[in-house]
């Protein structure tokens, strides 16, 4: 145990109601689901307060998201991700076949959970070691510079500094270096030799190998791991400047800095408390018969099971455990139901929510509402050619109707109508604005409907364009 306290560690200590809060400023409606994501995320906060043996007996409560394609479910979890700072992926069950089949394997997901952990988990150490780490890169800095510099500047750096200096002419060559390598400090933290070329030796990476037979991604973990140790290490020379050089340096600094080993511990802890993975497109596994591809994708049902279940993956960095990653599972199930699904896998989704199809009023708010939503994302997109873009209620309002009477006539794609009418819309502006300079442009009723009313009346035509 890490003593995760949240603040530190975990996830940002937000409530159920903080976390609808923020889903909120992003997504319109999709109560009932904002809601279950927030107390299954709220519940990992819960369990990492119990004592260690109970805590071992709570298992996560997972989530079905179930609802029409394009009404927010890929972006409640995509919101969710950002906000808590807990591990987290999506991966697209598709992605995956069965064991034996070409393709990835399901215990990945795993193994990129325990990557982003990584991630975190040093980024956060990095912080821990910043000051020393920059401390210690500039000084690098300084003895990469100093040779070139005592060559080919300092003369210059003489010059310069020469009324200053009158005095030191009784100096030994050491003085002198030190001085100059003060000089440089100084000159470093002022920023004047930014664009200086240094020259580098940077570690490379060993290029991924493969191996006859195996897909990216499919060898063995263990032994990659092995063949990457066995590998000798690879390091060129390179140059660049003093900026880029400042950075490479930190983080070679800062890696060295960190402990590898606590770093991965750590980062396999929180994975196994905290993480999260989201499997989208779930219905997609769902076999209508059983046969021909069929086959395989029944087969990562089966082999997905054992995950969301419990079972300890292989993985570079160690065993990681599975039993409290909470999952979140998408889907659209038009064709097929929840009850399609192989019966223990249904029962690992205790929770199911469902979302709702989108209304008119929706599309509205959606058009309006968001924090970046599109019409403040045009905006601010021609606002650079200098264009003052707005968007009247009415405007918006026609716009809304045409996507709603657009999925209802045609294919209900939700809120991704509301892309290609926009697109549509602003066609003309975004082709011009270069050349417009400056001006006003008032999206109202009118304006939509003048660009919008043939093509959405002809249906050949909406087919292809909105
Ligand atoms: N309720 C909503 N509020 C705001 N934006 C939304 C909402 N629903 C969908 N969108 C927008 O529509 C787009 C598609 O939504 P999303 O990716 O969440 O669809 P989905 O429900 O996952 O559909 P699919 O089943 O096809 O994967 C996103 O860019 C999202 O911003
Ligand atoms: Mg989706």
């Amino acid at each position: 145990m890490l003593g995760l306290t949240p603040n530190e560690k975990g996830p940002k200590e937000l409530t159920p109601r903080e976390i609808v809060a923020e889903l909120d400023r992003h997504i319109v409606g999709q109560a009932d689901a904002k809601r279950a994501v927030a107390i299954a995320l709220r519940n990992r906060w819960r369990r990492q307060r119990l004592p260690e043996e109970l805590r071992r007996e709570v298992a996560p409560k997972n989530i079905l998201m179930i609802g029409p394609t394009g009404v927010g479910k890929t972006e409640i979890a995509r919101r969710l991700a950002r906000l808590t700072g807990a591990p987290f992926v999506k991966v697209e069950a598709t992605k995956y076949t069965e064991v034996g089949y070409y393709g990835r394997d399901v215990e990945s997901m795993v193994r990129d959970l325990v990557e982003n952990a990584i991630g975190l988990v040093r980024e956060r150490q990095r912080g821990e070691v910043r000051e020393e780490a920059e401390r210690r890169a500039e000084q690098r800095l300084v003895d990469l510079l100093s040779p070139a510099v005592a060559d080919r500047d300092e003369a210059e750096l003489d010059e310069k500094g020469q009324a200053a200096e009158k005095g030191h002419a009784g100096e030994t060559p050491s003085d002198r270096r030190a001085r100059t390598k003060e000089k440089l400090r100084k000159m470093l933290a002022a920023g004047l030799l930014e664009d200086r070329p240094v020259e580098l030796q940077i570690e490379q990476r060993t290029a991924a190998m493969v191996v006859p037979g195996l897909g990216p991604g499919q060898m063995d973990v263990d032994l990659q791991g092995m063949l990457e140790k066995f590998m000798p290490k690879q390091t060129t020379r390179r140059e660049m400047k003093v900026s880029e050089a400042r950075k490479r340096l930190f983080e070679q600094e800062s890696d060295a800095l960190i402990n590898q080993d606590k770093l991965h511990a750590e980062a396999i802890e929180l994975t196994e408390n905290l993480g999260i993975l989201f499997v989208d497109e779930l219905d997609k596994v769902v076999a209508s018969d059983s046969r021909g591809a069929d086959v395989s994708r029944q087969g990562v049902q089966r082999d997905l099971l054992p995950i969301v279940e419990g079972t300890t993956v292989q993985t570079k960095y160690g065993q990681v455990q599975t039993d409290h990653i909470l999952f979140v599972a998408a889907g659209a199930f038009h064709k097929t139901s929840p009850s399609d699904l192989m019966p223990e896998l249904q029962g690992r989704f205790p929770i199911r929510v469902e979302l709702k199809d989108l209304t008119k009023d929706d599309f509205v708010r959606i058009l309006k509402e968001p924090t970046n939503s599109l019409t403040k994302q045009y905006a601010a997109l021609l606002g650079t050619e200098g264009i003052e873009l707005s968007f009247s209620d009415d405007g918006v309002d026609a716009l809304a109707d045409y996507a709603f009477r657009l999925n209802q006539t045609q294919q209900n794609i939700g809120a991704r109508r509301l892309y290609t009418i926009m697109e549509r819309l602003l066609e003309e502006l975004s082709f011009a604005a270069p050349e417009m300079k400056t001006g006003r442009v008032a999206v109202n009723a009118a304006y939509v409907h003048e660009r919008l009313e043939s093509i959405a009346k002809d249906q050949d035509l909406s087919q292809f364009i909105l």
